[in-house]
């Protein structure tokens, strides 16, 4: 399935990473489905694209995000959300008078699918906690790249794993974000889960041993 921009910022722009992430998910088929750091809303469409297309109605994307440009955490990294091309900032400002990183907007680009979707803001530190995550099968984890925020995110969502679906997380090595993989690496080896780094070492998937 081909991954869609939908005009909008997503990281995964680069060519063939969106398509390879759909394949992942297509491949586990899930049911309820949780993303964590949802940004302008592209990768939230597109897996409600294919889960509609493999599973009609019976499924769920449950979408978490600070939808804030300022943080308290100034360690973390939040995405530049403006546009460089100017037609960009013409259609949001001027024809959909909306800004893109925000709850409403992203609540419009994904109304073909309101009843499936719940759009949550606030900060995974606090709110991962109070998910319940035992029908969740299918994590994509894109939040905070802080070690401590991968590391409560994972810890947070370990029964997921544990239940035998999937996490997957997007940036394991990047240069500007060790933490990432510090948190990733020390959760599976804790719990003995077994991790695979895939995509070019783009994503660290991890699931029951
Ligand atoms: C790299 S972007 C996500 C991109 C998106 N998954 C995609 O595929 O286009 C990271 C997002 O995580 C959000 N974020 C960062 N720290 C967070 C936190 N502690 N809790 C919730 N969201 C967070 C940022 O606001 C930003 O929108």
């Amino acid at each position: 399935m081909k991954y869609k921009k939908y005009f909008r910022k997503t990281s995964l722009k680069q060519k063939g990473v969106g398509e390879f992430f759909l394949n992942e998910i297509a491949k586990k088929n899930p049911k309820k489905f949780l993303e964590v750091g949802v940004f302008h809303g592209v990768t939230a469409r597109n897996v409600c694209e294919l889960l509609y297309s493999t599973r009609g109605q019976d499924f769920k994307y449950v979408g978490l995000d600070l939808f804030a440009e300022t943080l308290e955490n100034q360690k973390e990294v939040i995405p530049n959300t403006k546009f460089s091309n100017p037609i960009k900032n013409l259609y949001f400002n001027y024809i959909k008078r909306q800004n893109p990183y925000s709850l409403e907007a992203v609540n419009d680009l994904l109304k073909k699918f309101k009843d499936n979707v719940s759009l949550i803001k606030g900060n995974s530190n606090i709110l991962l906690k109070k998910i319940d995550m035992s029908k969740i099968d299918f994590v994509f984890l894109d939040g905070g790249h802080d070690y401590q925020t991968v590391k409560n995110d994972l810890d947070c969502c370990k029964d997921v794993v544990i239940n035998g679906g999937t996490i997957l997380c997007d940036d394991y090595d990047l240069s500007y974000a060790p933490g990432v993989k510090k948190a990733i690496d020390e959760f599976s080896s804790e719990h003995g889960l077994r991790c695979s780094i895939i995509c070019n070492d783009r994503f660290a998937k991890i699931e029951k041993n």
